[in-house]
């Protein structure tokens, strides 16, 4: 593999192209988990309105996953992987503390040209990708950048904690972004972190499960969140009235409820695809992504309004024009 292309030179105004996911198919429903856990669906669901989430196979490989949605989102742009110039992975639970995943995702979908990193914003780190995706493609540094987020929460869940144990789930997620056509493609990204709440949300090194203040969580990331829409909608000239399409981070029904209500989203609107999910962390919001195309949800040039909050506290917030491409002559 070789990085040997030439940097591309022509700016361009970024967009999505394509969007793809994958999610493992061992399936875990609230009743799996009701017959070890003190707990109920109803409890579940009334908290969280998670009704079902993935698991990996003990040794699967996550590698996989990302595999199978980049294949998905290059497949949806119409574009073949020996094109992209980057792949970028959000991931804080890859196969390997080190290397991380995107040489091996790279290798394994072709793309034989691309520069390689993994990024970790936590929950935020998706969103994060994006935005160093278009700017890349807007400084002329690359033409077509993958960005994936790929995650396996059930391997840093403490399965034998009901509090947390109901919470997480696998799966990938990934867009392909490339030049678009002119006006709003990817807008300008609010971001924001929060050093003194690291101990609210966290795994230790050595420990290696995710342990957390679920209130204190849940108050942070509806505040922060709602605060994150509104200054991207401010920063890029638009009103709530025209996002079409809402996707917050799906950690939480109830969270993304409260904030598509403090926004003013009706509910029509905003994926709950947390439900058949649960928390994916990075790859929550592309996940969601690629259920809504599919659901017919996201029509070409659809403003998409998407924000995400995680461990650190970390928040990114962005707006999006869906495959702002410019019409073929
Ligand atoms: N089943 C049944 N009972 C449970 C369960 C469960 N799975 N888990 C906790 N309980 C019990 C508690 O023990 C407690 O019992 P008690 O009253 O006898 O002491 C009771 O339910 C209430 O517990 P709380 O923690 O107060 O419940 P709360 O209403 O806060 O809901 C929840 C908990 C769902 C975790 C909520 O705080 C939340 O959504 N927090 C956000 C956390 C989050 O989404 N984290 C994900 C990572 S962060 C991110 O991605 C943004």
């Amino acid at each position: 593999m070789s990085t040997s292309r030439p940097a591309p030179s022509a700016r361009s105004n970024p967009t999505i192209l394509g969007v793809g996911a994958a999610l493992p198919a061992s399936l875990v429903t609230n009743a799996d988990l009701v017959a070890r856990l003190d707990t109920s669906d109803e409890w579940i669901v009334r908290r969280t309105g998670i009704r079902e989430r993935r698991f990996l196979e003990p040794g699967q490989p996550l590698v996989e996953l990302a595999r199978e949605a980049c294949v998905a989102a290059l497949e949806d742009a119409g574009h073949a992987a020996s094109e992209v110039d980057q792949v970028i992975v959000a991931t804080f639970t890859a196969d390997r503390l080190t290397p991380g995943l995107a040489p091996a995702l790279a290798a394994r979908i072709g793309a034989t040209r691309a520069g390689v990193v993994d990024l970790n914003a936590a929950c935020a780190g998706w969103l994060y990708g994006l935005d160093h995706a278009a700017a890349l493609i807007e400084s002329g540094r690359a033409r077509l950048v993958l960005v994936c987020a790929a995650e396996a929460l059930s391997r840093v869940t403490d399965h034998e904690d009901r509090s947390t144990a109901v919470l997480f789930g696998d799966g990938a997620g990934a867009v392909l972004v490339g030049p678009g056509g002119p006006g709003l493609g990817i807008g300008a990204v609010a971001h924001g972190y929060d050093d003194e709440a690291a101990d609210t949300l966290y795994a230790e090194r050595d420990e290696r499960l995710l342990r957390m203040d679920g209130q204190a969580v849940y108050r942070h990331a509806v505040a922060r969140m709602t605060e994150a829409a509104r200054e991207v909608l401010a920063r890029n000239g638009l009103r709530i009235d025209q996002i079409d399409y809402f996707v917050a981070h799906q950690a939480n029904a109830r969270i993304i409820g409260a904030v598509a209500d403090a926004l003013g989203v009706a509910h029509e609107k905003v994926s709950f695809n947390v439900e058949r999910t649960a928390n994916t962390s990075a790859a929550s919001i592309p996940l969601a992504l690629a259920a809504a195309q599919r659901d017919g949800l996201l029509p070409p040039g659809a403003l998409v309004g998407m924000v995400a909050f995680g461990a650190g506290f970390v928040w990114a917030a962005a707006v999006a024009s869906w495959k702002n491409v410019s019409p073929t002559p």
